[in-house]
């Protein structure tokens, strides 16, 4: 019933020309949108080529971060009204490289979420816990607090329409997988905390994507798991036949 969303989220690899050979490569072959929703979050520099060249096509595009105020003056900053006016989607808000690096807070990403709906953009939020928070027993309260800030006074309707991306911070880019078993578990974890603050209708419909080293070998197993119900991929999104198994996985 919860219908599977795959994004690439490629950071801040590839040129333009290396994107638009992407998706000049995989955007006819991407199954069809009522299987599985496509998305590639891509830096923004490329946003406005890319929607320009998947126009028409089942492959849509996110942003990877944006300011939370519509304009002002705020350097190097993106905003919200910016992206939807390129018809840009998506946007992934809270990824844990943007907490780390970028000092990204949970209240910062609550306004970035309500910034996204009032400008028309599916947010994609991000939670995961480190390595050092897991072996003290805190996955659950950190990825349910992570989650309930960020959906903080959004309407029902709002939350679900987010999408939730668990990506626990020791298995991004490091090739260690949770288990299926362990990434179902704390999905569930998430739609109980999302079940408690908005109802259990709502947490029933919000798709829940895990991310951290996915690869077309391991990503059907994970989409088999009840409370799993799509992938962001990092490094398995940057070339475009693993890109398109992902896909077909989900489909
Ligand atoms: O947003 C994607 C994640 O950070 C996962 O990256 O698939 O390279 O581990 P990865």
């Amino acid at each position: 019933m919860r219908k599977p969303i795959i994004a690439g989220n490629w950071k801040m690899f590839k040129k333009l020309s290396e994107a638009v050979q992407f998706v000049d490569e995989v955007k006819g072959q991407v199954p069809a949108a009522s299987k599985v929703d496509a998305v590639i979050c891509a830096p923004f520099l490329f946003l406005p080529t890319l929607v320009e060249a998947t126009k028409g096509t089942d492959l849509k595009i996110g942003a990877q971060n944006m300011h939370f105020e519509l304009e002002g003056a705020f350097t190097g900053e993106v905003s919200p009204s910016q992206l939807a006016d390129v018809d840009v989607q998506y946007v992934v808000l809270g990824h844990s490289e943007r907490r780390e690096y970028f000092n990204e807070t949970d209240e910062a990403v609550n306004k970035k979420a309500h910034a996204a709906f009032e400008n028309g953009l599916t947010p994609i939020i991000c939670c995961g816990e480190t390595l050092e928070e897991r072996e003290a027993g805190q996955t659950v309260s950190k990825v349910s607090t992570q989650v309930t800030e960020a959906l903080k006074g959004l309407s029902k309707e709002q939350v679900i329409q987010s999408v939730i991306a668990y990506e626990p911070i020791w298995a991004i880019g490091t090739g260690k997988t949770a288990t299926a078993e362990e990434a179902n578990e704390t999905c569930g974890e998430i739609r109980s905390a999302i079940s408690e603050a908005f109802g259990a209708d709502v947490a029933d419909q919000v798709r829940i994507q895990y991310g951290g080293s996915v690869k077309p070998g391991n990503i059907a197993e994970l989409l088999s798991m009840e409370h799993i119900d799509g992938a962001l991929v990092g490094g398995a999104s940057l070339e475009p036949a693993s890109y398109l198994q992902l896909l077909e996985a989900g489909a």
